[in-house]
């Protein structure tokens, strides 16, 4: 009898176990292969000397935004975007040591488009990326984003304060209203994958999913094109309903992998009772 109970633990184990080991290693795998994650900051140089006392006080409070920045988070450095070497403290802000210095106010897209390449792209053609080249009056990454304290965006960069200092508000507020459903759309998905994560569900396929068509359609932006953002809304209305049903699918599963367990539980805790009765009335 003790051998009848013990198979329907090793049976209990091996139905309940595997599942949520499936998610761990789904997650570690996902995690470990997202680009920059695996590259942790090292000693860095230039952050050492601009926080030491050798720097003037103006300039003191740089490495302290970026410290609160997105750019920290994700492992972007000052060298990544400043050149230079950030392992030799002497060499450190040598030309030799591909050392750019502060980019002019018309140079800051290409820095940043290193790395934001999409985004360039569409800036290079819109109004703003033209206004910038032919006259300096457009403007650049810095003026909706920062340079130091750079945090994630939201559709509120947008706002009567930011873009009203070159034109009138309204032409701004159109841009707002084309990306507003988009927008909401992808804030409530990522709601949704938050309260998984919440209970213990790491679905990071969606997350990529939603991560890739929400880069994407924030790229779009930078177009400033209203007409445009109109035009290719139905396309990411899709992508995200799609996103959203794969949601519900595992909101479904979690449901039921609850219930299942509930009724497990049950038959196990009868099990033993019957199993406990059965050797008592045995040895009796
Ligand atoms: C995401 C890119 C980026 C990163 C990362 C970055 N910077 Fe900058 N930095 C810029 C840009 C763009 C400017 C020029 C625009 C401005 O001054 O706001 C600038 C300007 C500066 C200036 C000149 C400021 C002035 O007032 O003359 C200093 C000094 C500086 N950065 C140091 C650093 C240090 C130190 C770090 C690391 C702690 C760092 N930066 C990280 C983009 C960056
Ligand atoms: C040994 C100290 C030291 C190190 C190491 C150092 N810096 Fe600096 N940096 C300074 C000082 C001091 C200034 C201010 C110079 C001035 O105002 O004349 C400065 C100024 C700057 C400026 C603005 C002036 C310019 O030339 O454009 C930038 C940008 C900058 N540093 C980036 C970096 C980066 C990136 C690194 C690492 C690759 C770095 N620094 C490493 C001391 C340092
Ligand atoms: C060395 C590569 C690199 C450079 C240069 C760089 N970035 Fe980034 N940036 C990243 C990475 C990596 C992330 C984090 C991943 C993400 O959120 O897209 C990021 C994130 C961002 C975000 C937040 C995106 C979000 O998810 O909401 C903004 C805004 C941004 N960067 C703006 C800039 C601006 C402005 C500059 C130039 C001053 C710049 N970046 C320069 C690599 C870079
Ligand atoms: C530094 C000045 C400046 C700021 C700040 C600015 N703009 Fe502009 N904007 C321009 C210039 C210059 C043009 C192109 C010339 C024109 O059409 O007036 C333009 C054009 C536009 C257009 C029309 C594009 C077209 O092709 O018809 C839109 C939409 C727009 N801006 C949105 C915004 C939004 C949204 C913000 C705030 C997040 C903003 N702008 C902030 C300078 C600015
Ligand atoms: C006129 C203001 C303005 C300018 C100029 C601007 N951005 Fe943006 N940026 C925004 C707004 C607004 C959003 C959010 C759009 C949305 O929510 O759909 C955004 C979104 C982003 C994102 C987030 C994309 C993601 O993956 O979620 C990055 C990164 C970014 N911008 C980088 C840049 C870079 C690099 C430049 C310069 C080449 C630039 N921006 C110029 C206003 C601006």
């Amino acid at each position: 009898m003790r051998y009848f109970c013990f198979m329907i633990i090793v049976v209990i184990l091996s139905i309940t176990v595997p599942v949520s080991a499936g998610y761990r290693e789904l997650f570690e795998k996902e995690f470990l292969s997202k680009p920059w994650s695996s590259e942790i900051l090292e000693e860095s140089a230039c952050v050492e000397c601009h926080t030491s006392e050798a720097m003037p006080v103006e300039l003191r409070s740089i490495p302290q935004e970026w410290q609160l920045s997105w750019h920290y988070q994700n492992d972007v450095s000052c060298h990544d975007c400043h050149g230079g070497d950030s392992t030799d403290a002497t060499m450190s802000m040598s030309h030799k040591r591909g050392f750019t210095g502060t980019p002019k106010y018309t140079e800051v897209p290409e820095q940043c488009g290193k790395c934001h390449i999409g985004i360039l792209e569409h800036y290079i053609e819109s109004g703003h990326g033209k206004a910038l080249k032919e006259t300096g009056d457009g403007p650049n990454c810095v003026t909706c984003h920062g340079a130091h304290n750079i945090q994630q965006v939201s559709i509120d960069i947008i706002n009567a304060q930011r873009c009203s200092k070159c034109h009138s508000y309204d032409r701004a507020k159109m841009m707002k209203q084309a990306l507003f459903l988009t927008d909401e759309k992808i804030e409530k998905i990522d709601e949704d994958l938050k309260q998984l994560r919440s209970k213990g569900v790491y679905p990071e396929k969606e997350e990529k999913r939603l991560f890739d068509t929400q880069a994407k359609f924030r790229t779009l932006f930078h177009s400033i094109d209203v007409a445009r953002v109109k035009s290719e809304t139905d396309f990411y209305t899709e992508q995200l309903d799609s996103i959203e049903a794969d949601v519900q699918k595992t909101y479904d599963q979690l449901a039921f992998r609850r219930k299942f367990s509930t009724f497990l539980m049950l038959i196990f805790a009868g099990s033993w009772i019957v199993a406990s009765y059965i050797s008592k009335s045995y040895k009796d």
